[in-house]
């Protein structure tokens, strides 16, 4: 019997982030927060002066990763680099480089390194469509762009970095746009996937929601 995973899948600052680490801390497995990896891409290329289109030489820092996690931290080499892949241009050199099909093949084998007993929550674009299509469970985890700006703005102050609601909804958009129309391992909502949408839904409703369809489906 495979690993299980959940995968859930959404677009940017929908929460799925939270609902991965409560869920897989309520079951005692793993957790896969695969955009940090997208992440640490861009904030390890435009540290070594490379441009964020260049196929090749951001594929060759995502094979090679010099990243850590330790304690809830990333390292990137020394540094601390867990408040700096969280700043709005992280964000988006993010998904500039999520679009690369030979960034995204560099880090498929690292995903699916996580898989380990006794179960694996995924959380990204991409967990159930490409990295685990066999997950037993797949959700699709949304809101609208309003609420999703909005706790965003909320995390960002909490951070204590600069925050302005406008260019986080701007930014939003265009990420999502984005990511939806990419070629590569487009956000979808696949047709086995569940539709959870949490606009008008907490944090622990939503976790409440996933633990149900495991204990339904276990
Ligand atoms: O989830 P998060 O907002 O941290 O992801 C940052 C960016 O990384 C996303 O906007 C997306 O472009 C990319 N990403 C991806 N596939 C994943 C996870 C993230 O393309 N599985």
């Amino acid at each position: 019997r495979p690993v299980p995973v959940i995968a859930i899948d959404g677009p940017s600052a929908s929460g799925k982030g939270t609902v991965a680490e409560r869920v897989a801390a309520a079951l005692g497995w793993k957790v896969l927060d695969s955009g940090s990896l997208y992440r640490i891409v861009a904030l390890a290329a435009t540290r070594a002066g490379v441009a964020l289109d260049d196929e090749a030489g951001v594929a060759a820092i995502a094979a090679s990763l010099p990243a850590r996690f330790e304690d809830g931290k990333v390292l990137l080499g020394g540094d601390d680099i867990s408040t700096d892949i969280r700043s709005e241009a992280c964000s988006v050199g993010a998904s500039k480089v999520a679009v690369l099909p030979a960034v995204r093949e560099a880090l498929l084998g690292r995903q699916r390194d996580y898989r380990v007993a006794p179960g694996l929550v995924g959380d990204g674009r991409d967990m159930g469509s490409v990295i685990f299509p066999d997950a037993q469970i797949k959700i699709f985890l949304t809101a609208t762009a309003e609420a999703r700006a909005g706790r965003r703005y909320k995390q960002l102050m909490e951070k204590g970095l600069p925050a302005n609601m406008q260019s986080l909804l701007d930014d939003l958009r265009e990420r999502d746009a984005r990511d939806a129309a990419r070629p590569v391992a487009p956000l979808v909502k696949l047709p086995d996937a569940v539709l959870l949408d949490t606009t008008e839904l907490d944090v622990e409703g939503a976790v409440a929601f996933v633990l149900d369809l495991v204990r339904d489906r276990g």
